[in-house]
Order: C-alpha cells, then sequence, then structure tokens
C-alpha cells in the first residue's frame, strides 16, 4: 500500500462515520510562545479539545504535518523521522471510549486487514489520578483482541500529553504490531523495545487539564484524540524493513544513490548517511515550504532548520555528495509532495534557493573547522578527552558548527565538549541563546490566560495598524504571545519611523477606547476572502474557518481565543521594534493598566 491511498482510506473512514475532513495545520504553531513545532494532530486543537467551539462540529479527522527534533540523534535507524505526517480523529466531547477502540479496530483490521493475532494493545493499570482502564480493556476483549494480548501499563506507557508542560492530556490505549520475534524475558511487553512489538495508533482520552503546579483538573468535556504514524504504519503493512523503504523516502534514497555512486544497504555508514541526509531534506524541505515558511537563522525555528541542513551537508560530504545535491533531494519532494500540501509547490523556488545558499555558506567553512576541529583535538594531552566551550564558541562562531554538531563529532572519536562553557561564552558574547528555543520544547502548550487572549486581540489591531498606517503588503511573519508581552515579525526592509510607531499606538489605543466587541463568525475562505479577511488560508476541502472581526479596524482569519470587547485591553505601548531578519522587523508591545 502506499501513503495516497493510507491517507485516503483514513479519512474517508471517519468521513463515513460522521467526521468533517479538516485540514492540517501549519508545522509553525501560530500565537504558540512555549513550543516551536506542530509534535502532533492534537497541537493545533488545543483550544478545540479546551472546549472552544469548533466550525466544523464535534467530530474531525486530519492528516497532519509533524516535526519532533527530540530524536533527532535516532534519526538514521529504521524509523525515527524528525518529520513525519499523523493521521487523526477527534471527538470534541462527542462519542467516547466505546466508539474509538471499536472503530480503531475496524480500521485495522477490516480496511487495513491486518490480522487481529498480530495485534496487541496496551491499557492504562491506574494510579493516584485516574483508576486502571477496565474499561478499555473489556472493549478490546469483546472486539476480538484476546486477554494475553491486553497488558495494563502505568503512565510511563499510557498516559499521554501534555503536549508541553501544561494543556489537554489524560489516558491512552496504544496499539501494536507483534512482529512475530521471541518474547526478549518472561515479562517482555509492549513496554519493551526489543522489536517484538511496534506501536502504529493511539487512542487518548483526553480528560485532564494539567496544570502549571502540576496538579489535574478535569477538562471541560472529554475529548478522544488518536494518531497514527503514517510513515510507520506504511512500514508495517507492506512489511518493509525501515520506513526508508516506504515511497514516501524510497525516492529520495534511489536519488542519492545515484548522487554518490554508492549503494543503499551495503555499509552500515553509507546507509545511515543516506538515511540522515534523506530525513533531514525533507524536513527542510517542509519547514522552507510551509504557509509560514520559516529561513535558517541563529534562533527559533530558524535554528533547528540550519541544524538540520548543516548535519545533512557534512553526512552529505561522507558519502562525496558534489555541491547542488541536495537541492536535487529537496526538488524530488516538491515534486513527491506538492499535490498533498500546495505550499510546497507554491513555495518551490523560496525551498530550493534558501537550502543552496544555507549548503553554500556551511560549504565554505565546513573544511576549514573540521581542520579546526582535528587540530585542536590533536594538541590536547592524552589523557583529556574533552574539548573546551571556548573551542566549541569558536567552532560556532568562526565556522558556523551548530553546538549540537561539535558534541556529535567530539562522540564519533570518544570525546566530550564542555557544553556550559559554551554557553557561558555564548552569552558573553550578547548573541540571542538558542538555548532557550531548544528549552521551549519543555514549555505549557498553548496559554489561554487573560493577559495571552488580550495580548492576542492587541496583535490583530496592531496587524491592522501597520498595514493601514505604514504599507498594505505587510503581511504576519511570526508571533508570539507570553503573558507579559506580544511579539509581531512583518516584512518590511526598513525601521518604523518614530512617528510611525506613535500613530500605530495611536490606532491601537482608539480602537481601545472605542470599546469595540470582538465578534468571531464561521464561514468559508472564499467568503471570508471576500470580506476582507487576511490570515494564513489553511483550508483546502473548502471547510469552514473562524473568523475574528475587531469593528471597521480588523478581519482576520484565527483560531482565537480572543477577548470579548476592545475595552478591556488596557493602555497599548510599543517598547521595541528592531531587524529580526533580512527584510523583516519585528515588534515587541505591552498592554499596561490605564
Ligand atoms: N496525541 C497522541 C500522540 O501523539 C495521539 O500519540
Amino acid at each position: 500500500m502506499d501513503s495516497v491511498t493510507l491517507r485516503k482510506l483514513y479519512l474517508n473512514f471517519f468521513k463515513e462515520r460522521g467526521h468533517a475532513v479538516i485540514s492540517g495545520a501549519s508545522l509553525i504553531p501560530e500565537n504558540d510562545p512555549t513550543v516551536l513545532f506542530t509534535t502532533a494532530g492534537m497541537h493545533p486543537l488545543v483550544p478545540y479539545l479546551s472546549g472552544e467551539k469548533h466550525p466544523q462540529g464535534k467530530r474531525l479527522t486530519d492528516v497532519q504535518k509533524c516535526v519532533r527534533t527530540g530524536d533527532i540523534d535516532e534519526v538514521g535507524d529504521a524509523t525515527h523521522c524528525t518529520f513525519f505526517e499523523m493521521l487523526g480523529n477527534w471527538s470534541l466531547g462527542d462519542y467516547s471510549k466505546k466508539e474509538a477502540i471499536s472503530w480503531s479496530y475496524e480500521f485495522l483490521t477490516q480496511v487495513l486487514l491486518i490480522d487481529p493475532s498480530r495485534l496487541a494493545v496496551s491499557v492504562f493499570a491506574g494510579d493516584e489520578t485516574a483508576p486502571r482502564d477496565d474499561e478499555a480493556a473489556s472493549i478490546w476483549e469483546k472486539c476480538g483482541i484476546s486477554k494475553d494480548r491486553i497488558f495494563f501499563l502505568p503512565r510511563k506507557n499510557n498516559w499521554w500529553g501534555p503536549a508541553g508542560q501544561t494543556g489537554p492530556c489524560g489516558t491512552d490505549t496504544e496499539m501494536f504490531i507483534d512482529t512475530g520475534k521471541p518474547k526478549c524475558s518472561e515479562d517482555c511487553s509492549p513496554a519493551c523495545d526489543c522489536g517484538k512489538y511496534i506501536e502504529i495508533w493511539n487512542d487518548v482520552f483526553m480528560q485532564y487539564d494539567k496544570q502549571a503546579d502540576g496538579s489535574f483538573r478535569p477538562l471541560a468535556q472529554k475529548n478522544v484524540d488518536t494518531g497514527m504514524g503514517l510513515e510507520r504504519t506504511l512500514t508495517i503493512l507492506n512489511g518493509y524493513k525501515s520506513v526508508y523503504e516506504t515511497d514516501l523516502l524510497r525516492g529520495a534514497i534511489g536519488k542519492l544513490e545515484e548522487l554518490a555512486g554508492k549503494k543503499y544497504g551495503e555499509d552500515e555508514e553509507v546507509t545511515k548517511a543516506m538515511r540522515i541526509i534523506a530525513d533531514h531534506i525533507r524536513t527542510a524541505t517542509m519547514l522552507l515550504g510551509d504557509q509560514r515558511g520559516v529561513t535558517p537563522s541563529n534562533v527559533d525555528q530558524g535554528y533547528v532548520l540550519r541544524r538540520l541542513i548543516r548535519r545533512a551537508v557534512r553526512f552529505g560530504r561522507l558519502i562525496g555528495l558534489k555541491e547542488g545535491a541536495l537541492s536535487e533531494i529537496a526538488k524530488l519532494y516538491i515534486e513527491q509532495y506538492k499535490d498533498i500540501y500546495p505550499e510546497i509547490g507554491e513555495n518551490a523556488e523560496k525551498i530550493v534557493s534558501e537550502l543552496d545558499k544555507e549548503v553554500e555558506r556551511f560549504s565554505s567553512v565546513l573544511q576549514q573547522g573540521l581542520k579546526e576541529f582535528e587540530k585542536v583535538v590533536g594538541y590536547l594531552p592524552e589523557n583529556v578527552k574533552r574539548l573546551s566551550g571556548k573551542t566549541a564558541f569558536k567552532l560556532y562562531d568562526t565556522y558556523g558548527f551548530p553546538i549540537e554538531m561539535t558534541v556529535e563529532l567530539a562522540k564519533e572519536i570518544g570525546y566530550e565538549v564542555d557544553v556550559e562553557g559554551y554557553k557561558k561564552a555564548f552569552e558573553e558574547h550578547q548573541q540571542k541563546s538558542h538555548a532557550g528555543a531548544e528549552q521551549r520544547f519543555k514549555g505549557g502548550l498553548q496559554d489561554n490566560t487573560v493577559e495571552v487572549t488580550r495580548l492576542h486581540t492587541a496583535t490583530h489591531l496592531m496587524n491592522a495598524a501597520l498595514r493601514t498606517i505604514v504599507d498594505e503588503n505587510i503581511r504576519q511573519k511570526g508571533s508570539n504571545i507570553t503573558a507579559e508581552r506580544l511579539r509581531f515579525d512583518f516584512n518590511l526592509d526598513r525601521p518604523l519611523t518614530q512617528e510611525e510607531i506613535r500613530k500605530i499606538e495611536e490606532y491601537v489605543n482608539g480602537a481601545i477606547d472605542a470599546k469595540v466587541d470582538v465578534v468571531c463568525r464561521e464561514m468559508t475562505v472564499p467568503e471570508a476572502k471576500a470580506m476582507g479577511a487576511i490570515g494564513v488560508f489553511d483550508s483546502k476541502y473548502g471547510e469552514k474557518v473562524k473568523v475574528y472581526s475587531i469593528g471597521d479596524y480588523s478581519t482576520e482569519i484565527c483560531g482565537g481565543p480572543h477577548a470579548a470587547n476592545t475595552g478591556e485591553l488596557g493602555k497599548f505601548r510599543i517598547v521595541k521594534e528592531q531587524s529580526s531578519s533580512a527584510g523583516v522587523r519585528r515588534i515587541k508591545a505591552v498592554l499596561e493598566n490605564k
């Protein structure tokens, strides 16, 4: 089975069961300061899992692009990818365990034709927060899973979420393929990573809202959130040894064989390098071509993108790739994905040119950097197997080696790196720390406090002010809101003048003083466009979107939530206006008490 068929079968199955097929969202979460990337299908749906009404109803299904970089070191093995697609279905306070589990079973056995004797499932064993899930177990049994294939596992295995530190979460039941390998021990279970059991799907019963203090409150509604990994499931269904044999990745591997003049699968090192390149360039293509696309930089998403590309360059060198090879791989992915993700086709030129630029930037210094690395290692006394923070910083600052690359290079020859010392050297040079950005993975998911909601409404007003006062071609390039301030990136190739800043503040404060209601309407994208709405038009199936209007001031497609009336906002003040990257300016602004 190929990816096109599996996506279609999944969406149709749930459509037939009353689910609206919705468009997946951008890889860059909107207005969410706490995470860099969309990591699961539920991620863009957090407001709706928390009780907001979704325009398409209470049963949804989609395919979501996801990026997870936590396992980047594992890439090169059979199953880990930094980009993957998640098939998902959701009940927003509608159906519960019985339907979710029965449909999962039906899809696996009747549609994908997996023999029930190859399935195993795990359910929550119970603890002080939630009881043992006998209900889920008994539903599985009724479906046809024998008792000895139902495993009760603890929180570590059978609790999912929140995606960050706070937000929707709950117990889950996971589905595994039993590969038929013998048990590795008496206790071998799906909790074990010996390779006997491979997880393909997860049904989460999201009923809790984890608080910042670590406690759990019941959510306003009981939800179901499921996620099936497209790449993995295809691998299993086709009996492949790794995800690189699926139609999603094997094209790139074939092209790499051709470009490098080497055979995949013959040599362990070459195989691993090809897998890493195929994975990283796919993720880079998806990030560069995303509807909220990013470009390589030293902070946030741009830094992760830079890391991926530079790592691919390094592994490319190992297998003897020539100049321009990586963009050949990107072009292959563009062709492969443009029908599924139109933004990839639309941004094809940008993808290739930005990738080429970054490859060129790094290729010119990589060779020298590697020499420097070897030189430093050579100077170290025999018994010192540790590179100083200062060296790591020099490799970063002069040769563009992301710290993670230096750590990896060191590890390959049995050395360590003083990462703390590196961070210190970094901060001493007063550069923006990407360490902070990485730490945001640990942060909470969407923060819907009153402060954030108000700043979100202020962001819409400011966006409108910029277009009205400065240039009607201004578009949002990024937004990040914490309880303290808003941060907004937009395209402009010069600084704002003091006069413009004053006028923008005046515009926003005028709207606040006018005490205008913020009105949310649901409509199709053409209807929203006809109203002059701005925003990211994510919908591809003609489904309804939410449009927030603030009187005549602003009309924007947006998931919300927002303040009910601008009168709640306080006094708006711009505290900083600076350059963010080439052609992009960044504003930080606050709302002060009146
Ligand atoms: N959100 C769940 C997961 O990512 C379904 O596994």
